[in-house]
């Protein structure tokens, strides 16, 4: 039977509102709550043994992918390359035994990845897919398959699958650590407890979607936008910048707080918003500072903070977005909304055909 929209304008939107369900679904498969701890499905090889994660994938996946190498890092102290397809494939990168390729894509058609995988399979590395459809290419040939249960995704500008894909990351991510012997049973149960708590946070968020919609024609009129973020929240702006590019055709770049001042910041006046990602945590003073430098420069900030950050830092900027409080942990997944609501709006406000925009395809399975 055909997906229908629903009460919503577009299935765009309908995915967003989507996301506290599909992630709840989704981490079902992947935690015990009762007992704490994270549960993969089987494995038959001995994840213990990789030394080497190298993550392939290509637009939204690969941010979920940017993501995820914090995590894989930070818990389980295996070193992350992190690679689009379409140059993966050609600058011949070494594959030593013992690594684990990790391939994330909606489709699982996508043909970069999906030739990326197979190339990586004929280089003997161990093949992890996270794919959205369980009947895909890339889920028949991966060793170890890690299905999001997004559901059905039309929506061309992926959104509800982004939220799933990093659900299933920071799961492995944690088993990784586990089975290496880096994270303690308290740590784990630690990760488990914000984990769970992703779906209610989801829904915080998406509580401020009228708050969003009232800010989105401060944007409509700008010709370039710049999103700002730091650590596990730096890929979450380059998202921001291609959602908004996506489907709204405003020209938008995504930038690493601190690597502003190298460049982007020349750009910077009043007719250049800066979407600002700076939820409270051991980062936030650092972007809040970069963000001060733009509005030093006269630029005008939307700062996307939770209520402690906005209390102490939103004095100044041109509006300001509040999320729920959330651990780091899972910063990233509730950022999400925030940046794919403001696109959303930016859109409609524009008029542009959100659900099947100019020139891009669902899935690309040409090189
Ligand atoms: C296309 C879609 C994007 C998607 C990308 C990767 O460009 O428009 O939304 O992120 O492909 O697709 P995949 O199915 O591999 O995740």
């Amino acid at each position: 039977a055909a997906i229908e929209k629903g009460n919503y304008r577009h299935y765009m939107l309908k995915e967003i509102f989507e996301q506290p369900t599909v992630v709840a679904q989704t981490l079902r498969s992947y935690l015990r709550p009762a007992e704490e701890r994270v549960a993969l499905p089987q494995i038959d090889f001995d994840i213990s043994a990789i030394d080497r994660v190298t993550i392939v994938a290509c637009g939204t996946s690969y941010y979920a992918g940017m993501v995820a190498k914090y995590w894989f890092e930070q818990f389980a102290r295996v070193p992350v390359d992190i690679d689009f397809a379409s140059e993966f494939r050609y600058r011949d990168p070494v594959l030593n035994p013992g690594g684990l390729a990790l391939f994330i894509s909606q489709s699982g058609e996508t043909a970069d990845t999906l030739a990326a995988l197979k190339h990586c399979k004929a280089n003997g590395q161990v093949i992890a897919a996270v794919v959205n459809v369980p009947t895909s290419s890339m889920a028949r040939e991966a060793d170890l398959l890690l299905p999001t249960h997004a559901g059905p995704e039309i929506g061309v500008a992926s959104t509800k699958a982004f939220t799933c894909q990093l659900a299933v990351l920071a799961a492995l991510a944690a088993h990784l650590a586990v089975k290496k012997g880096r994270l303690s049973r308290e740590e784990e149960a630690e990760i488990v407890s914000h984990l769970v708590e992703t779906p209610a946070a989801l829904n915080a968020a998406l509580d401020h979607d009228d708050a969003i919609a009232a800010i989105a024609p401060l944007i409509v009129p700008a010709r370039d936008v710049l999103y700002l973020g730091r650590g596990a929240d730096f890929p979450l702006a380059l998202e921001g910048a291609l959602k908004l590019k996506e489907i709204s055709y405003i020209h938008a770049e995504g930038y690493a707080s601190g690597e502003m001042k190298h460049g982007p910041i020349a750009l910077i006046d009043e007719h250049v918003p800066v979407i600002v990602l700076a939820p409270s945590g051991p980062l936030f003073e650092k972007t809040v500072s970069n963000m001060q430098e733009v509005q030093a420069r006269g630029g005008k900030v939307v700062l996307i903070s939770d209520a402690a950050g906005i209390a102490e830092a939103g004095e100044g900027c041109m509006a300001t977005i509040e999320m729920p409080s959330v651990h780091p942990l899972i910063a990233p997944l509730v950022y999400a909304v925030p940046v794919q609501l403001l696109a959303y709006h930016v859109a409609v406000a524009k008029g542009t055909d959100v659900d099947q925009p100019r020139n891009l395809a669902k899935s690309v399975t040409v090189e």
